[in-house]
């Protein structure tokens, strides 16, 4: 080999070189730009427990906002499949916010449109992080992790408004807000929020993955009252056959939302179709409280209902 021609490729090396070396720099030059400008939102770690633990302690025993100053607000949300509790939050503008967030079954993400908010939701796991919004507004929440087939509409809200609105609206801030009866909660957002991503919004369910609700449920509840606050409270795991078709999936527990909430829930969709069924009330549903049944067990007790 001539060395001209070696020349000619030490030429081109060192420019691709310079090339890499430059892109890097531009790349440490941008990290400080957003910091500077945005700063830094990365969760910290505040503790870790099993799943359960967590979830019981008192932060996360009712998500939500809490106003802990006049300028500070504190809001704890669980992700799990497919939703966040709660779904929707108010927060006052230019207060300082605290979010604790965990997951209930597996990882999600919780990523907040026009913010650099971003983090990864671990079961076991409090991810603390600091964040002030300074323009009103309604940010659009999304989960980024995927997490199981009912992923793409696992979405949130957070509304930013100002201080002497949000004076007004505090009451009502924490969607899972204690109850006294089922007819101070809205069943069908609540079934919209927690229950429409699997089970679709009209309670069609989703051919081969989730099974249909309506009319389904009334037909359950006119045989047994129980079998349907059960399925709710603990969850369900095992085959199921549903108005002709087989399902082999797992309902998640959701005993973490308040009595007049799950009935809301359930006289919604008892609302949907099917014979007409007395409405659920909070007594009901507070009456099937401490069993601490499995999700099998819930199939078990399906099959002495329905055998199917
Ligand atoms: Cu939760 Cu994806």
């Amino acid at each position: 080999m001539d060395d001209r021609h070696h020349d000619q490729i030490a030429k081109w090396e060192r420019r691709w070189i310079a090339l890499s070396g430059l892109m890097s720099l531009m790349f440490v030059i941008l990290i400080a730009f957003s910091l500077a400008t945005e700063g830094g939102h990365i969760a910290q770690v505040a503790g870790r427990g099993t799943p359960e633990t967590l979830l019981a302690a008192a932060i996360f025993a009712e998500p939500g906002v809490r106003v802990t100053s006049p300028t500070e607000v504190q809001v704890s949300l669980v992700a799990q499949a497919f939703s966040f509790s709660p779904e929707r939050i108010v927060v006052p503008l230019g207060a300082e916010v605290t979010f604790y967030l965990t997951a209930r079954d597996v990882i999600h993400g919780w990523q907040v449109d026009r913010t650099n908010l971003n983090v990864i939701v671990i079961p076991g796991e409090i991810a603390v992080l600091r964040y002030t919004f300074t323009r009103p507004g309604t940010y659009r929440v999304v989960c980024n992790e995927y997490c199981g087939i009912g992923h793409q509409n696992m979405l949130g809200e957070i509304e930013v408004v100002s201080a002497s609105q949000f004076g007004r609206t505090a009451a009502s801030v924490p969607m899972v807000a204690a109850a006294a009866t089922a007819d101070q909660v809205d069943g069908a957002a609540l079934y919209a929020a927690n229950c429409a991503s699997c089970h679709g919004a009209g309670g069609a369910g989703i051919a081969g993955a989730f099974p249909p609700v309506a009319p389904h449920s009334a037909e359950l509840a006119a045989e047994d009252r129980s079998y349907l606050i059960d399925a709710i409270l603990y969850g369900l795991q095992g085959p199921i056959n549903v108005a002709g078709r087989d399902y082999n999936g797992v309902m998640p527990a959701w005993g973490h939302l308040g009595d007049a909430q799950i009935a809301g829930i359930l006289n919604h969709v008892l609302d949907l179709g099917g014979p007409e069924v007395t409405p659920y009330t909070v007594d009901e549903i507070a009456a099937e409280r401490g069993k601490g049944w499995s999700p099998s067990d819930v199939l078990t007790s399906r099959r002495e209902v329905i055998g199917r």
